[in-house]
């Protein structure tokens, strides 16, 4: 993969669009279904308000990429995704070459709408695709079937420079013949990028209800372990290996706003239920936002942001946050990064003593996490950093 350069790992700015039209049985994204609709120039005023109070805080930088995430931003009328970004844009410097991406759904996907964020400014889009076989789509409760999946794909394709697809894996009764099968159709499909997620059941979810009563059956870890395994291996041999723990690219396809978070770089995080982190009088502050769409509307409202909470890190939670992030990446850690953030060296006995038990590997300035390592990354970062 592009290994960081020195310098800058970039500066982004997030948008959370929190609604869909329907919520996924095992989805705890924070999204909501409004069967009424959603009052977008609402939003849109609330959305400019926030923006300011942020970049009061953060002064003029220059934007290497937005993303605007859900939910289902693809529900969005062109007009409002083109408001969004003309906001952005009148706030701070967006650079000429930005990456800009939109989360889309294959059921909500529509030529005209997409020509309309392409004409915004788009050029990437990322496609919750799931699954590409309509058995298992049905399994997921998604509300599309396969053909209309490699529809919205091959428009993705027509429409926008630079796309990507979701798929979860490990779904219930998932064999690994079968995954191997819809991994090649997915490569033969794909442009250059893929996100390919195991199913979590998160609790809360109906899919946590199911499985608690017995009528959902996942993967047991074994399998689950084997199915990452093939991932692996399918996607490294087909020229698109793991960059991050769950997503695969051709060198130089790489999404550069989700490198920003795990090169531990900055970013604005606006919307409900958004996180920012960035540098504000030479510290880092991580901030988040009121969760409930409505609730954050009318915070933006009466203060001007929606924040629900906030903290000012210091030098080792940085510097912990950074092997967090930094560790999922194939291209690892940069040591001296890590040095100039918690002020003191990795132990090097410690590193040896990680690096013999097969956990990390180290290169000249670099540490990654090994296969094994990567299974265990909380341990492991609270390990090295002692
Ligand atoms: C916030 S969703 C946005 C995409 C869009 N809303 C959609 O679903 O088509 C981002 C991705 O997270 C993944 N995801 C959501 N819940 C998951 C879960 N419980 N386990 C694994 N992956 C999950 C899905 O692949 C989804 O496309
Ligand atoms: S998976 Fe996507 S479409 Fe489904 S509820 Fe979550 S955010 Fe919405």
């Amino acid at each position: 993969m592009t290994v960081q350069p020195v310098g800058d790992p970039g500066f982004g700015v997030y948008l959370h669009w929190p609604f869909c039209a329907a919520k996924c049985p095992y989805c705890d994204f924070n999204s909501h279904v409004r069967h009424g609709g959603v009052d977008e120039a609402a939003f849109v005023a609330a959305f400019s308000a926030e923006l300011a109070h942020f970049r009061s805080r953060t002064g003029a930088r220059r934007v290497d990429t937005i993303f605007i995430g859900g939910g289902t931003p693809s529900l969005m009328h062109p007009a409002t995704v083109s408001a969004l970004l003309d906001r952005v844009s009148a706030l701070w410097t967006v650079a000429a070459n930005a990456e800009i991406t939109i989360e889309a759904n294959p059921s909500s996907v529509e030529a005209e709408r997409f020509r309309g964020y392409r004409a915004a400014g788009v050029n990437r889009v990322s496609l919750g695709v799931q699954a590409l076989n309509d058995a298992d789509l049905k399994a997921l409760g998604r509300l599309h079937d396969v053909a209309e999946a490699r529809r919205a794909i091959a428009l993705a394709q027509a429409t926008f420079p630079r796309m990507s697809f979701d798929l979860i894996y490990a779904r219930p009764g998932q064999t690994p013949e079968a995954w191997e099968r819809e991994l090649a159709e997915a490569i033969a499909l794909s442009a250059d990028h893929l996100s390919l997620y195991q199913l979590t059941v998160e609790e809360g979810t109906p899919f946590f209800a199911l499985r608690e009563a017995g009528k959902l059956k996942v993967p047991a870890p074994a399998r689950a372990a084997e199915l990452f395994e093939l991932t692996q291996s399918v996607t490294r041999d087909a020229g698109l290996p793991a960059y991050e723990v769950s997503n695969h690219a051709r060198p130089g396809a790489e999404s550069r706003h989700n490198l920003v978070y795990w090169r531990y770089g900055e970013y604005v995080g606006s919307g409900p239920g958004a996180h920012g982190r960035y540098l504000e009088h030479g510290r880092r502050v991580v901030t988040f936002t009121e969760r409930h769409p409505e609730t954050w509307l009318s915070a933006v409202g009466a203060h001007g942001h929606g924040l629900a909470g906030g903290e000012v890190l210091n030098r080792s939670e940085e510097a912990d946050e950074y092997l967090l992030m930094g560790l999922r990446l194939a291209e690892g850690i940069r040591t001296d990064r890590y040095e100039s953030l918690a002020g003191r060296p990795l132990d090097p006995l410690r590193a040896a003593h990680l690096a013999e038990e097969g956990l990390i590997a180290r290169g000249k300035d670099r540490i990654r996490a090994t296969a094994a390592g990567i299974l265990v990354l909380d341990a492991l970062v609270a390990d090295l950093s002692r």
